[in-house]
């Protein structure tokens, strides 16, 4: 396989909103990731997939573009957004924008004109349907917001189509002209210097409404591939699309370089097993750690050869990692390492959600009236009325609610956690006293430096990046191993997921081998001697002596 300057970066991604407030009007902007630049040179990521800046209603905090080339303003201006890619190049830092392009803003100018008439020229950029003859939407689509997919626009007497909000109208992809102004807005992008993309919900964009298909359809990888042709496919790029209904046999659709698609995708399948088969996350389910084996050996394996794999435990739209897989109270600090050193020694580009560094948890707000989130409140509306209880939906809110990521950035023990000098437009998580990134910078044993080794050794061992990938102790229930191997380079990873100690009988051809420790997160580092007792999360990675193994 060519390799690629992505195969072995760390990517870190910043929610603009909750990073950092330069100018005190409570929301995080463009000045105040300019001054955080440092700090992330320090973690020692070199690519910033930064969701959504551009000029927005804010209806899903700017995942709702009412302009592709200009920037919102209590984020910032384009001049900023420049000194931005200028000072994270300096860095060595590239910029991935997030391309928000099944759905617009009901503000974007395209979608003012649309619904002006039905034979105005942007009509079809839209999916406008007729209403079935009893005044009902034309089908039974549910938007993932909740309610129907379909909104009534009583001007025209049709609907228009929507999976999200009903202030996010999808684009219509079968529209050439549609396809063109988006690989136009790229290209105008590219040329402005960014890294890439990362594609938001790129999975429903070849939906065919008629056919009764959103996620998947037939249109999609041509529609990618003429993308790929028409704007990054010569310029070394890294691309991300957010695929949920991906499987490794699409994956490898999406990333076979000969397929002149995308460097990788997201794929979800590790965390749908913690959400309820029918009531979805709303209803949290168990994690089950050997389910979540499979389905990481799965994926190693599947994209060995093909394609390539994206690995994260946490974005915006996610729970804290250390609250749903690890343990957020008396070992927050082991168990957070522990999970860090779990993914970032698999095979993939790791992304490190911003606060995912220091180990920021969940925060529970008591009245639904703190959260902003307009898909908690708009489920929260919809399911307490069909008859589940506030406790029921709160509990879920606690548990899988998007707020959870959203929380400002805890930089200091300051007010408002040092995020604004204003009122946050989101409440500040009450942990900031202990939990925040003064805190761990000036700590050693810190889970910040622990962030920093890890993806230091990434770019010191290419058996991390490249290796092959061999699952250890496949069916026990509290430890996750496996081991990482590139010629004579081995590296054994092994993980503590719970809070019991465990003792492990090695396998003999792991059994006292001498090795060098890697990185840990007790002192001192276990050995692999005959009898290995793990301590509550405990979680180490050695690199065997050559020679013995
Ligand atoms: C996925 C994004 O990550 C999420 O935040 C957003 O609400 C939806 N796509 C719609 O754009």
């Amino acid at each position: 396989m060519e390799t690629k300057w992505w195969h072995d970066a760390v990517v870190y991604q910043i929610y603009p909103r909750s990073f950092c407030d330069a100018n005190g009007d409570g929301i995080g902007d463009l000045a105040g990731i300019i001054g955080k630049l440092d700090y992330l040179q320090t973690l020692g990521i070199n690519v910033i997939w930064l969701s959504p800046v551009f000029r927005s209603p804010m209806d899903d905090n700017g995942y709702d573009i009412s302009d592709y080339c200009d920037i919102a303003p209590e984020f910032g201006t384009l001049a900023e957004m420049d000194t931005l890619i200028a000072e994270a190049a300096r860095r060595d830092i590239r910029i991935v924008m997030d391309l928000v392009v099944n759905h617009t803003s009901d503000e974007h100018p395209w979608f003012v004109e649309a619904k002006k008439s039905e034979d105005n020229p942007y009509r079809d950029y839209y999916i406008w349907r007729a209403p079935q003859a009893d005044g009902s939407a034309p089908d039974t689509q549910r938007s993932y917001f909740g309610g129907s997919a379909w909104e009534f626009d009583a001007a025209t007497g049709e609907s228009y189509f929507h999976l999200f909000s009903k202030r996010q109208p999808d684009l219509n992809w079968a529209n050439t002209k549609v396809q063109q102004e988006v690989h136009r807005m790229m290209n105008w992008w590219l040329d402005r210097g960014i890294g890439g993309f990362r594609m938001d919900v790129i999975d429903l964009i070849g939906k065919d409404v008629d056919a009764g298909i959103t996620t998947n359809a037939p249109r999609l990888h041509p529609l990618l591939r003429e993308m790929n042709a028409a704007t990054f496919g010569d310029r070394d790029v890294l691309t991300v699309g957010e695929a949920w209904s991906a499987t490794p046999e699409i994956a490898k659709l999406y990333s076979d370089p000969l397929r002149h698609e995308l460097s990788m995708v997201f794929q979800f399948e590790h965390i749908t097993i913690t959400h309820d088969p029918v009531e979805g996350k709303w209803k949290p389910r168990a994690f089950d750690l050997r389910e979540f084996k499979k389905v990481i050996t799965k994926w190693q394996t599947a994209l060995a050869d093909t394609g390539w794999n994206s690995l994260f435990w946490c974005n915006h739209d996610l729970p804290r990692a250390v609250s749903k897989y690890g343990d957020p109270g008396r070992y927050r600090v082991e168990s957070a390492k522990m999970l860090a050193t779990a993914l970032h020694f698999l095979r993939g580009t790791p992304y490190v959600y911003q606060g995912e560094e220091i180990g920021m948890t969940n925060v529970r707000f008591e009245s639904i009236d703190d959260y902003r989130d307009i898909e908690s409140l708009n489920l929260y509306r919809e399911r307490t009325a069909a008859g589940v209880s506030h406790a029921a939906m709160m509990e879920g809110i606690y548990a899988n609610g998007r707020d959870n990521a959203r929380t400002p950035m805890q930089w200091d023990a300051s007010d408002n956690a040092g995020f604004s000098s204003g009122q946050p437009w989101l409440k500040v998580n009450p942990n900031y006293c202990e939990i925040n990134a003064a805190a761990a910078l000036a700590d050693r044993d810190s889970i910040f430096h622990h962030y920093r080794r890890l993806i230091a050794l990434r770019k010191a061992h290419p058996a991390i990046v490249h290796g092959d990938y061999r699952p250890l102790f496949e069916a026990h229930p509290q430890v996750f191993a496996y081991e990482r191997r590139l010629g004579d380079e081995r590296i054994v990873v092994i993980n503590n997921f719970t809070a019991q100690p465990v003792e492990l009988e090695l396998p003999a051809g792991l059994r006292g081998i001498p090795g060098k420790c890697l990185v840990s997160n007790y002192t001192p580092c276990s050995e692999l001697g005959n009898d290995l007792v793990l301590q509550p999360y405990e979680s180490f990675a050695i690199a065997l002596d050559a020679r013995a193994a």
